[in-house]
This record gives structure tokens, sequence and C-alpha cells, in this order.
């Protein structure tokens, strides 16, 4: 090994003189920049968006979790530079790679992105660099596909350069952990690999946990993945089964989680959403299927969450059929189309499913969600409406999709006049609306009260 080309690395770390390349600037490879600049290493940005790049020159900030103040400091101090010229990928030490790693159409991993990038460095590979994918991906990714890849350049993994996995663990929209302070998993291809990968991310960020290969730490992260797809499978299937006992799940929920080991906390609702969760498990399922083996708690749990939407839609009829109406013709009103609370994120959201759903069905369908101004769905374009007592009372029903803690559930709950709560939104709060949790009987509310 070139003792001197890792010793040399190793010192620019220390030293913070690294220049840092992130390639994919979104919700994970921004945050990852920010963090590094912030942390004082020289910063290049590199993304194929003009929209991402136009945003990011001018200190402008494209995701939400991370302010623009924050961008514009590093703009202006120049250590942030964004770029979509990738001959300047051999200016960077340290190159971290957060594309996107979706599924194709027939639900395969399509890993394009990566193997584009991976090319885009092969070609300007040069001694002395460490790369490191952060991309989730199946486990032997690293190995199998980006370092034989980058060997076709003549130079050596763990000899001439260096490669490693750290999964990416951003929760957006959580306001207590954030990168620096969650512990960051690394595996490196060889001793060398893994020293400096540690002793990078060892300078931005709290704690590093150092698992022995980048196979550890592709799993580690595909296993907390599908840990969560699998428990909100198992509590999305046990609100249908209190609906089915009449017993009302929340409070089942509740009465477990007050045992203070061994049980955790998931809940139930219209279906899983986002970039990660519906997505992640996937990698293993195909990957486990060219080793002849068949991963069926990822399928039972991705069977019973690609289910919910259809549950829901169950729920809206049985709430329409109560007042003599049919979901054709009727006014729906969605509230929030991100695929969870306080994001502006709609990848992979239920509430999209919901949305098709009622339109295919012939209801009138409108939504609401103040992050989301709009939204194109099968040729057209949804807008966001203003959520008002006229927009509320004009509804034959409302459907809480999203649980963004900026809705005035109160305003619904005093103009709706059915109100579908799949997300315990308004938990048990009595208002004009008759209200349908996700499970269990529905709640008479005022209206119906007066109307018999
Ligand atoms: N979003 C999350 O909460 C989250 C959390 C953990 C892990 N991840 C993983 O991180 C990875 C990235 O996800 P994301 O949510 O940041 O995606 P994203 O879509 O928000 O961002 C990806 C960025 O990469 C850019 N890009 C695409 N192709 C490129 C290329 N060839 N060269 C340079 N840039 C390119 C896009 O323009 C975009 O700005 C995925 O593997 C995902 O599974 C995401």
């Amino acid at each position: 090994m070139d003792m001197s080309e890792h010793s040399k690395l190793l010192d620019r770390i220390r030293s913070h003189e690294a220049r840092v390349g992130v390639v994919g600037l979104g919700y994970v490879g921004l945050p990852v920049a920010i963090t590094f600049a912030e942390a004082g290493f020289p910063l290049l940005g590199f993304d194929i968006s003009r929209r991402v790049l136009g945003a990011l020159r001018e200190g402008r900030s494209h995701i939400m979790d991370i302010a623009a103040d924050r961008v514009r400091r590093q703009v202006d101090e120049g250590r942030f530079e964004v770029t979509d010229d990738f001959d300047r990928l051999d200016e960077a030490d340290a190159i971290i790679i957060c594309v996107p790693t979706p599924l194709s159409k027939t639900g395969d991993p399509d890993v394009s992105y990566i193997v584009d990038v991976t090319h885009h460095i092969r070609d300007r590979l040069r001694p002395g660099q460490l790369i490191i994918l952060e991309s989730t991906t199946y486990p032997g990714t690293t190995r199998e596909l980006v370092q034989p890849t980058l060997e076709e350049s003549g130079l050596e993994a763990g000899e001439d350069f260096f490669l490693a996995f750290s999964p990416e663990r951003v929760d957006p929209g959580n306001p207590t952990w954030h990168l620096e302070n969650t512990p960051k998993v690394v595996g490196g291809l060889t001793p060398a690999c893994h020293e400096l990968v540690a002793a990078l991310y060892g300078e931005a960020i709290e704690t590093v946990v150092e698992v022995s290969s980048p196979e550890a730490a592709e799993l580690a992260k595909i296993l907390e993945n599908t840990f969560r797809a699998v428990n909100i499978g198992l509590a999305n299937e046990m609100a249908i089964i209190a609906d089915r006992l009449g017993i009302d799940i929340w409070e089942v929920i509740d009465a477990a989680a007050s045992k203070p080991y061994g049980f955790m906390r998931f809940h139930p609702g219209p279906g899983l959403g986002g970039h990660c969760i519906p997505i992640d498990p996937h990698y293993l399922a195909w990957k486990m299927k060219t080793l002849q083996y068949r991963t069926r708690f990822i399928e039972l749990a991705a069977e019973i969450n690609a289910e919910m939407p259809r549950y829901v839609i169950a729920r809206v009829t049985e709430a329409l059929n109560a007042v003599r109406k049919s979901l054709n013709g009727s006014r729906v009103l969605l509230l929030g189309m991100a695929y969870k609370p306080n994001v502006d994120d709609t990848r992979e959201s239920p509430a999209i499913d919901i949305l098709r759903l009622l339109q295919q069905r012939g209801a009138e369908v409108r939504y609401h969600d103040p992050y989301v101004e709009s939204i194109a769905l099968d040729g057209t374009t949804f807008a966001s409406v203003p959520l008002t007592s006229q927009e509320l009372g004009r509804c034959d029903v409302v459907i809480i999709t999203t649980d963004h803690a900026a809705m005035d559930y109160d305003l619904v709950l005093e103009h709706a006049p059915i109100l579908v709560d799949p997300r315990n939104a308004v938990g048990k709060k009595e208002g004009a609306a008759t209200v349908y949790p996700l499970a269990g009987p529905p709640r008479r509310g005022r209206q119906a009260a007066v109307s018999g």
C-alpha cells in the first residue's frame, strides 16, 4: 500500500484541508455538504439539476430542513461551491455519493444513478482519493459494483484509492436528531479505507460507529428500514383486526405502550411513503432472490402496507354509505399530500394513492397541504386549496391523509360534515363532524345529531 497517499489524506482530513465533494445535493446530500462545510472543510457539490444548482448558487435552500441562511453563509464565505462539471471531481480528496436509489418499473433496484456517478469518478480517479457511497442499496453494491468499476481506471482500491460505505440516517422534519448528533455507521473496504472514512466523519459528526465491512454497513441500513416497514405493517394489520373486533386501535396502542420494556410504539395509518421505507427493503429482497432466498417478512409487510390506501377508501365508502351517499359524485377534500407530517416530500405518498383511487371511483377530489403547492397526477395538475370553513362545508367527506402540525383541526372538526382520520390527528376531540378513525366505531358529531 502507498502509505504516503494514505497518511497524506489522513493529515489533510485532520487539518480540515481535505476538499470534500458531495455528488447529489438532495434531502441527503445537501445536509451532508452543509455539515462538512460548517465543520470547516472546503466543499464542492455536484448535481445535474439546474434548479438545485441555481438555488444553491443564489444561497437558497431547496430542502426544508436546511435553512437558507446556512447555505448562504457557506456560499458567501467561499467554502461551498456547486457545479455540474464532473471534470472537477479530481479536485475532491473525498467524494461522497448521495444519488437516488429508486425502484424500476418492475420493482427491482434501479442502481443506474450510482452506476452513472461511478463512471464519472472512474474517468477522473487519481491516487489518494477516498470514495464513499451513502445511497441506500443492497449488501454487496460497494464491493461488487463500485469497486470493479473504479478499478477499471487501473488504480487499486485500498492501495491507490480508498473506498467505503456509510449509510445515511437523516430523518427529514425531525427536530431532535440531525446529521451531527445521529451516530454514523461506517464500513471500509480495507483497514486503510476504514481508517480514512472513520476519520473523515469523525471530524463532522459526534459519534462514528465502525463496522468491519461495507456489507455490514449496507445491511445495517436495510435492517433499520425493514424493521420500520415490518412494524408498521404489524400495526396496520392490528388496526384491521381491531376494526373487525370493534375496538379502538389507538387506545390499544396506548395501553401496550405503557409497558416500560419490550414494546415499541408504531402507528398504523393510510400507508407507507417516502423515498426509504417502502423502497429499501426491496433492495434486500432482490439481492436475496439472487441467492434463492425469499424474504417473507419484507413481502408480507409490503403487501399489508400497500393495501392501506384501499382500506381507507373502504372506510370512506362506509362513512358515505351511512348518510346514503355514494363515492361517485361525492366531494372529497384530502388534508395533506406529503408522505409524513411537517415535510414537503410527496414521494410514494399514500395520499397520492388515495387521490388516484378516489378519482377512479368518480369522486370530485381537492386537497389542502401547507407545504405542497401543487401536484401532477396522471396528466392532471392539482393545486392546494386554502383550508377555510367554506371549503370544508362544501365537502361530503374530509380525509386527514397527513397529520401536519400546522393544520387547524378545530376548524376541520367544526365545518367538515364527515371526517375520516386514519392518522388519529384529532384523537378523541369532539366537534360538529362525525369522525371515522382508522379502525373502530365512528363518533357521531353535533351535525349528525342535529340532522338526526
Ligand atoms: N430522503 C431521505 O430521508 C433519506 C434518508 C436516508 C437515506 N436516503 C438515501 O439517500 C439517497 C439519496 O436520496 P435523497 O432523498 O437525497 O434523493 P433526492 O432525490 O432528494 O436527491 C438526489 C439528488 O441527486 C441528484 N442527481 C441525480 N442523478 C445525479 C447524477 N448522476 N449526478 C449528480 N447528481 C445527481 C438529483 O438532481 C438530486 O438533487 C438514496 O439512496 C436514499 O435511499 C434518503
